[in-house]
């Protein structure tokens, strides 16, 4: 017996229509907020997330499912969406389209992390990149549609948690001011975050072991080393989602686990489903296209967990559409009926009806306790007299009722 890989699953047909219900609510909140789908590769060059996620980050430094092709090139499974997005969009010239242009994706994504609830090796993200604009109406668009998603699901308790790791200039600054703070911790901090210290020293206050985080709890804030126009950029934010009514609370331990951010970053954080409660992070990088090859352009985005907003649905009992179940069942008793049940169900099929017949040559009381399991709103027995008249007594699963309908007219009767 061959298994699922350790941390993958399987989205079987009973649990299928849940995921049709959350994809679709992200395509109509994409929609409604003018993003245009992109899709782009499930493999990429290994030096993408190098370079775009950072080389610093755990992502990349552990994470990361990389192998050589059989052409000797290393290759990377996407560990999240936006560094793909981002080649694509330089590569393909889209910084010659008016601006801005605003994309989204849902994609899967592949982390060789310890599996947990709500912890995957490969998991499914939905995110809205949107590139071009520097302004703080853009990030407040961006979060309020992540916002409008979660609403649209019917989540509760979700809260917002926003921070600004600032631009280039007072990211120089505050690094220098970590430098000076966690000098004299070293000794007592972990291998990794010792690493950090020279090459990114904001990395280090994303630790989780737990002696680095109580050092890190004392450092200096980014917040109070923003320049000029990173402040007056995250006020306008803040004011800007005050006035849409976007409650949120500031969280200056927010730094993200990528590299790339700047300014605007992030989080969505349920208390509901245990530790890894972010189901949707994001912020700005306005300097990702230029470390990655193109021009210089701002650019934001989000990406929400597609499992960890089903595991908070199903943890706190968000009511899921019902699964799609057939409208008719047709049982047929000979090969005569059984011919008019293939042609019946082939005809309303091709109307949008979801029509059934025998499969298994089975009995009519078999077929009828199969349409029972199935959960089929009416079923009909053809029969002799059924043949010769075109007319079939559709009985309601429900309630029992019997009504004789003509076959030409029960795609009329069933809507
Ligand atoms: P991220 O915070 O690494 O950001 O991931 C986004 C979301 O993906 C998380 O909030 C979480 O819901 C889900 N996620 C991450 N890792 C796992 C996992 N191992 N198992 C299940 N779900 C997981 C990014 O990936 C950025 N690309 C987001 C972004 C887009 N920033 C700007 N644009």
């Amino acid at each position: 017996m061959i298994n699922v890989p350790k941390g993958t699953k399987d989205v079987l047909p009973n649990q299928s229509h849940k995921w049709r219900f959350i994809e679709n609510a992200a395509r109509e909140t994409a929609a409604a907020f003018c993003y245009k789908e992109m899709r782009t590769p499930t493999f990429e060059h290994t030096e993408l997330f190098q370079r775009g996620v950072g080389d610093t980050t755990d992502v990349v430094n552990k994470e990361m499912y990389t192998f050589e092709d059989k052409g000797g090139r290393s290759m990377t499974l996407k560990p999240e969406g936006t560094a793909g997005v981002v080649r694509a969009f330089i590569e393909n010239g889209l910084a010659s389209s008016p601006m801005p242009v605003k994309t989204y994706y849902i994609t899967p994504a592949f982390r060789y992390e310890r599996p947990q609830a709500g912890r995957l090796r490969e998991f499914h993200q939905f995110g809205l990149e949107a590139f071009g604009s520097p302004s703080p109406e853009t990030d407040a668009e961006l979060i309020f549609a992540a916002s409008s998603f979660l609403d649209k699901l019917g989540v509760k308790g979700v809260k917002l948690e926003l921070n600004s790791i600032g631009c280039r200039i007072c990211r120089g600054e505050y690094n220098k001011a970590l430098k000076n703070y966690f000098a004299p911790h070293l000794e007592s901090m972990c291998p990794t975050c010792r690493s950090r210290y020279d090459k990114n020293p904001l990395r280090m206050l994303d630790c989780k072991e737990e002696e680095c985080k109580k050092i890190a709890a004392g450092a200096p804030k980014i917040l109070d080393y923003l320049c000029e126009e990173c402040k007056e950029h995250f006020e306008k934010v803040k004011e800007l989602l005050t006035a849409q009514g976007v409650e949120y609370t500031v969280n200056s331990g927010i730094v993200r686990g990528l590299d790339y951010y700047t300014k605007t970053v992030f989080e969505f954080v349920s208390t509901q489903i245990g530790s890894q409660g972010t189901v949707c992070g994001g912020g700005r990088y306005d300097n990702l296209l230029e470390e990655l090859g193109g021009n210089p352009l701002p650019a934001i985005g989000f990406a929400a967990g597609i499992e960890r907003l089903m595991l908070l649905m199903e943890n706190t009992g968000v009511d899921f559409p019902e699964e799609q179940k057939p409208a008719l069942y047709l049982a047929g008793m000979d090969a005569a009926s059984r011919a008019l049940c293939f042609k019946t169900a082939i005809y309303l099929r091709g109307k949008g009806v979801c029509a059934e017949f025998d499969h298994m040559n089975r009995s009519v009381k078999a077929q009828l306790k199969y349409a029972d399991k199935i959960g089929a709103r009416y079923v009909a027995v053809i029969g002799e007299s059924e043949l010769a008249t075109g007319t079939v007594n559709l009985k309601a699963m429900k309630d029992g009722n019997v009504n004789s309908v003509k076959i030409a007219e029960i795609e009329e009767y069933l809507k």
